[in-house]
């Protein structure tokens, strides 16, 4: 099957910092099929030559592990063209029509890894030149708008020139080998779906921690903040793989069936639950590292009076006979004490125990970030007495070393994916709508605070937030990971 994959922002930090590594991670490993070729086109005049030795100046920092040599770079060099395009300018899309038709590849992906404002104006000229034909797809990368109604606009304007199967809506994290194996972990496996209720279950806490604070990014997150860059989209997705119920079939309209279901369980906010649930927060001058690090006030672009919050803990429910009264904890953050995502279900604690001590219950951790694996918590007698206390151990199993050779980062299954066709793991406009529509109220609510003085709490760099975020998850008589 051949195919071209074109980047429209192809000088970008995106294209070049995540895109560009992952195509050349599965060329490395075979997994690109043969036959394609990657364009990126920008507004710069430069050559191919050109383009490729900046392009293979940049890998220098970000390609992980081995470096690519100067032979291997050059193979995969071979495949990279840069064309001249402005965005604005119908002629330039029919010029890149003609390119792509000289040689009339099976499917053609349209990657928009520009800023978001342009993805309307961008796919009205594909639809006008006429670059949305059946083998196109086109691909659209987070933030897809900034509410609700922004991001309806821009759903509309996808909508009247692709049908929904073209459009590949990305959440990096839905491509990290960690959340693909939380369905292989629920659906194939009898194991744990029979406890994965609220019976069995007494919450489930889902960290996604960064210890770096917002570095050159200050303008754009001054605009985003915590919520609307990682609750609304990674978080709430990786609770709907959680809380989802069995899709009957692996396929793209099965499990986001399930999944939006789920988005519609969640328990809408009120004035009230916003003030009582929802924690934000702002770094202030703390540690990263063992250096010291300056608050979000002082980074660079951020207003000094800037009231975006830097961290989020909040407290939901999903409303449904599976999980009725179980709460879910969402927790990020910048600057926080470690890079560390994570998914916590806390098992009930025993009925009755015949053990002395404090007998902490089962849980199972699913780890996506730093490393990438299983650990189930259980108590264990280490046989030195009759009256002897239970020790916690655990059983860890560690992906990154059980399937080495396999590996695929986030990036590069998307790529694959979106050249292959697979939906999977790909949001659709309904879930992405429902999920807006979810954090809506808060940010309402937010913004009024803000004009009656208020603001988020301040938190030390280095540390795990406010305290105010211990308090929400004690008040259920929980605590969360770090702290049990
Ligand atoms: C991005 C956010 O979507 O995800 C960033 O915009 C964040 O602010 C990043 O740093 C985190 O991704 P990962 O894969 O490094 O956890």
């Amino acid at each position: 099957m051949s195919f071209d994959l074109v980047f429209f922002g192809g000088t970008g930090d995106l294209t070049w910092r995540k895109l560009m590594p992952a195509l050349f991670q599965a060329f490395r490993h075979g997994k690109l099929p043969p036959g394609g070729r990657i364009l990126s086109v920008a507004r710069d005049e430069q050559s191919d030559e050109k383009y490729r030795s900046w392009l293979k100046d940049r890998f220098q920092d970000v390609v992980d592990a081995k470096r690519p040599s100067d032979e291997e770079f050059e193979r995969f060099a071979q495949l990279v063209h840069y064309r001249r395009m402005d965005l604005s300018q119908p002629e330039d899309y029919l010029k890149l029509k003609k390119w792509l038709e000289e040689r009339g590849a099976d499917t053609a992906v349209l990657y928009l890894a520009t800023s978001p404002h342009l993805f309307p104006m961008i796919c009205e000229q594909l639809g006008a030149s006429g670059l949305n034909g059946p083998h196109i797809r086109v691909v659209l990368e987070k933030p897809l708008g900034h509410d609700l109604q922004s991001a309806q606009e821009i759903n509309r304007v996808v909508r009247s020139v692709f049908s929904e199967t073209q459009a590949f809506r990305i959440d990096h994290y839905l491509g990290k080998p960690s959340v693909q194996n939380l369905m292989a972990l629920r659906f194939g496996n009898a194991l744990f779906e029979p406890l994965w209720r609220r019976e069995s279950i007494a919450n489930i806490q889902i960290t996604l921690a960064e210890d770096l604070g917002v570095g050159t990014r200050g303008d754009f997150y001054d605009r985003t903040g915590a919520l609307r860059d990682m609750i609304q989209n990674h978080a709430l997705q990786l609770l709907t793989m959680v809380a989802m119920e069995p899709p009957s079939r692996n396929d793209a309209d099965a499990i986001r069936d399930e999944k939006l279901k789920v988005l519609r369980s969640l328990k809408p906010f009120t004035e009230e639950s916003v003030a009582r649930d929802v924690i934000r927060g702002q770094y202030r001058k703390g540690t990263a590292g063992g250096k010291a690090v300056p608050g979000y006030l002082e980074e660079a672009k951020v207003p000094a009076d800037s009231k975006t919050e830097t961290f989020v803990t909040l407290r939901t429910e999903v409303e449904n006979w599976r999980w009725a009264g179980v709460p879910f904890y969402l927790r990020t953050g910048k600057r926080l004490a470690a890079r560390d995502a994570q998914i916590v279900v806390n098992f009930r604690p025993t009925p009755h125990s015949i053990f002395p001590g404090v007998n902490q219950p089962n849980k199972l951790v699913i780890k996506l970030q730093p490393e990438d694996g299983l650990e189930l918590h259980l108590l264990a007698a280490k046989g030195s007495g009759q009256q002897e206390a239970l020790s916690p151990v655990f059983l860890d199993l560690d992906f990154e070393k059980a399937f080495a050779e396999n590996r695929v980062g986030a990036y590069e299954r998307l790529l694959l994916d979106a050249i292959a066709g697979r939906l999977n793991l790909f949001v659709r406009s309904d879930e992405q709508e429902q999920a807006w529509r979810w954090v809506e109220p808060v940010l309402d609510a937010w913004e009024r605070d803000n004009a009656a003085s208020g603001g988020p709490r301040p938190y030390a760099a280095g540390t795990w937030g406010p305290a105010a975020a211990s308090a929400l998850v004690a008040r259920d008589s929980f605590a969360w990971a770090e702290e049990q």
